[in-house]
């Protein structure tokens, strides 16, 4: 059963430097470099999203964050065969697995597992067998949770983005439920033993909630702290968002 006694992590991703990266070509910004000034911020792991399309974190990206990374990396990938390669090839201390849709922005929802329920156990085993911490983005369903469970997923990581869309358009009631959803579906995961993490879009103004579910063991967040860097530096931004989640967790 999860220790949840402890501090809430926070694993950054950097997915976005990559972004303004690729924006250009070349080799800046360095979405390494970020790694490394996130842990120095005092990042508890490092999230990096390798894509089919490669439109931002790209494979040299990873070879290099396995290198040098001393936090743990979490490991973002849809679950193809040329992802679960790479992983095996780099055996990450996590790999999270996230539907991906070429068309969408982001990761818009989270990952279909009932209906894939025997080829999503086939899929991750090998990556168990490796070491790897897997980890299923899921919105929070019950019926979706118990087959994350009964795949053999240590980890399932709540999908935030109906929160914090709802809380961005002011539809307070939906925001509201969303959130009520989320921390009965932390409660339901964390009886059956799973690990819960959350995230996907949170910001200054929506972590602390989320944060407060005590079950919740660890938040992924990525483009608000990117963009928010742009003001006030990734260091200065990451301990910002450090202070508001000890501060709910409190
Ligand atoms: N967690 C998962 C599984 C994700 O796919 C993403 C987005 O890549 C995030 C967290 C971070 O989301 P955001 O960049 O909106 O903070």
């Amino acid at each position: 059963m999860t220790d949840y006694a402890g501090r809430l992590r926070l694993g950054v991703n950097i997915d976005h430097v990559a972004t303004l990266r690729n924006a250009r070509g070349g080799d800046l910004p360095d979405p390494v470099r970020a790694a490394q000034l996130a842990e120095e911020a005092g990042a508890d792991g490092i999230t990096a999203h390798l894509r089919e399309d490669r439109r931002h974190i790209i494979d040299s990206d990873i070879d290099r964050l396995m290198e040098t990374l001393r936090v743990p990396l979490n490991f973002e990938m849809a679950a193809t065969d040329e992802m679960q390669k790479i992983a095996l090839r780099h055996k990450p201390h996590a790999v999270c697995i996230v539907p991906e849709k070429r068309e969408e922005r982001t990761t818009e929802g989270g990952l279909e597992v009932a209906r894939e329920e025997n080829k999503l156990a086939g899929y991750i085993a090998p990556l168990r067998e490796a070491g790897c911490r897997v980890s299923i983005f899921i919105g929070a369903d019950e019926r979706q949770i118990a087959a994350a469970h009964r795949i053999g997923a240590q980890v399932i990581e709540l999908h935030t983005g109906a929160y914090c869309d709802a809380h961005a358009e002011g539809d307070f009631a939906t925001r509201d439920r969303e959130l009520e959803m989320m921390r009965e579906m932390s409660a339901y995961a964390h009886s059956l033993g799973l690990e819960v993490h959350a995230g996907h879009g949170l910001n200054y103004e929506t972590v602390a909630p989320v944060a407060a579910f005590p079950e919740v063991v660890e938040l992924n967040i990525g483009h608000f702290l990117i963009g928010e860097s742009v003001f006030r530096g990734l260091g200065p931004a990451i301990a910002e968002m450090r202070r508001l989640m000890d501060a709910a967790r409190a």
